[in-house]
């Protein structure tokens, strides 16, 4: 062989080489643009899913209570009316069930968690969850304690139901010595607490001044002469006449203060009920003691059933909240999150860890006097859910 030949193999043999590599790495230069395509395809599809499927979680306490039904049917409503994509949930009373269904929320992509919870404590971890995922968690109607993980509360005025409750039972008292009875809801709920300094605020004065007299709650009368209670002084009157917003349990509460109650602590009475469901349930109780002659009784939620209870005279008063406002400002607020925007602030709560920023919504009190004003021609319930009104 020549060696013309020779370099004319190998120029030959390096040229085939050079090409094959070219090739191949052509071949693998578009395996992976294809590759990447594909895979950014898939982010997108996959991005767009999470997107349009839960931006927003909701997180509900019990579907054992009307008016948490109430709740996910007004939002299920407002959500359709905004266009936004969201998911409901219920905790059923169990805070490990509550703290599965935020990972849950979490894990389809959710950018805001509404959330009222059981437990306002325990919901501290399920908060936690939602907060290192980067969700923004507003805390609904029940503020979440002990945690930096809320960014805001959306609520009504729950000091202000309470003094309602006051304002309405010392409406209907005069002279000395009225038999008055105390019920409180779930101390694990902040808002029992908001509610109680509420009714405290008007009815200590009246307490202190012997118009009435605190039958059902020995601590309570220890501290009848404080204007304002600690949270522990709190605890431990609302420990004596929790319901648990319970219907059984203030039930056989009821039941059990009026055993242990003498003639003279019956006749006429005041009673604070808590809500309309422990309400209908306490009332049901003192209607039933043939030394109960009068009651006063008070409620919150404006259930269908209770506002048959005030047009009956079975209940004397309930606490219009209204859901409509509430669901409105929880998803104002979710879309300012999702637009990057802060929701509007007028004041704070402390949750024992840091002030979350708050709108309160304010309440209306509703009698036999305006219930058709306040229920029906607002149209919050329809009149055919009545009768006799
Ligand atoms: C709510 C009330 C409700 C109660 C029992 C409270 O936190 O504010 O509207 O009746 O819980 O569920």
């Amino acid at each position: 062989m020549t060696d013309f030949q020779n370099s004319l193999r190998l120029v030959t043999a390096q040229t085939a080489q050079k090409t094959f590599c070219l090739f191949s790495s052509r071949r693998a230069q578009m395996k992976r643009a294809a590759m990447l395509i594909a895979s950014l395809l898939f982010l997108v599809v996959l991005g767009n899913a999470a997107f349009a499927q839960v931006k927003v979680g909701i997180v509900l306490p019990t579907k054992d209570e009307p008016r948490w039904i109430q709740d996910q049917t007004r939002f299920l409503d407002a959500l359709k009316t905004a266009g936004i994509s969201a998911e409901v949930l219920f905790s059923q009373g169990d805070s490990a069930k509550e703290r599965a269904n935020v990972e849950s929320l979490v894990s389809k992509g959710i950018k805001v968690l509404i959330i009222c919870p059981h437990d306002g404590t325990a919901a501290a971890a399920a908060a936690d969850v939602a907060n290192k995922a980067g969700v923004k968690v507003i805390s609904y109607d029940r503020l979440i304690r002990g945690t930096a993980s809320v960014d805001y509360y959306v609520t009504f005025d729950s000091v202000q139901v309470g003094m309602a409750w006051g304002d309405y039972l010392v409406s209907k008292a005069s002279g000395k010595g009225n038999n008055l009875y105390l019920y409180a809801g779930a101390a694990s709920d902040n808002n029992a607490f908001l509610f109680f300094e509420g009714a405290w605020k008007v009815l200590q004065p009246k307490i202190a001044d012997g118009t009435f007299i605190v039958r059902n709650s020995d601590k309570a009368v220890a501290l009848s002469k404080k204007a304002t209670l600690t949270r522990d002084e709190m605890a431990s009157i609302i420990g004596q006449v929790t319901t648990n917003w319970n219907f059984a349990d203030a039930k056989s509460k009821a039941e059990a203060n009026l055993t242990a109650a003498k003639k003279e602590m019956k006749g006429t009475v005041y009673i604070a009920a808590p809500n309309d469901g422990t309400a209908r349930a306490i009332a049901d109780a003192f209607a039933a003691d043939k030394d109960v002659t009068k009651y006063y009784i008070t409620g919150q939620d404006a259930e269908i059933a209770s506002i048959q209870y005030i047009i009956d005279g079975k209940q004397s008063m309930t606490v219009l909240k209204d859901v409509r406002i509430l669901v409105k400002d929880a998803i104002a607020a979710a879309v300012d999150f999702l637009n990057g925007k802060v929701p509007p602030k007028t004041t704070t709560y402390n949750n024992g860890k840091v002030d979350v920023p708050a709108k309160p919504t304010m309440i209306t009190t509703v009698t036999k006097e305006n219930v058709k004003a306040a229920i029906i021609d607002s149209g919050y319930w329809p009149a055919s859910n009545f009768k006799g009104l």
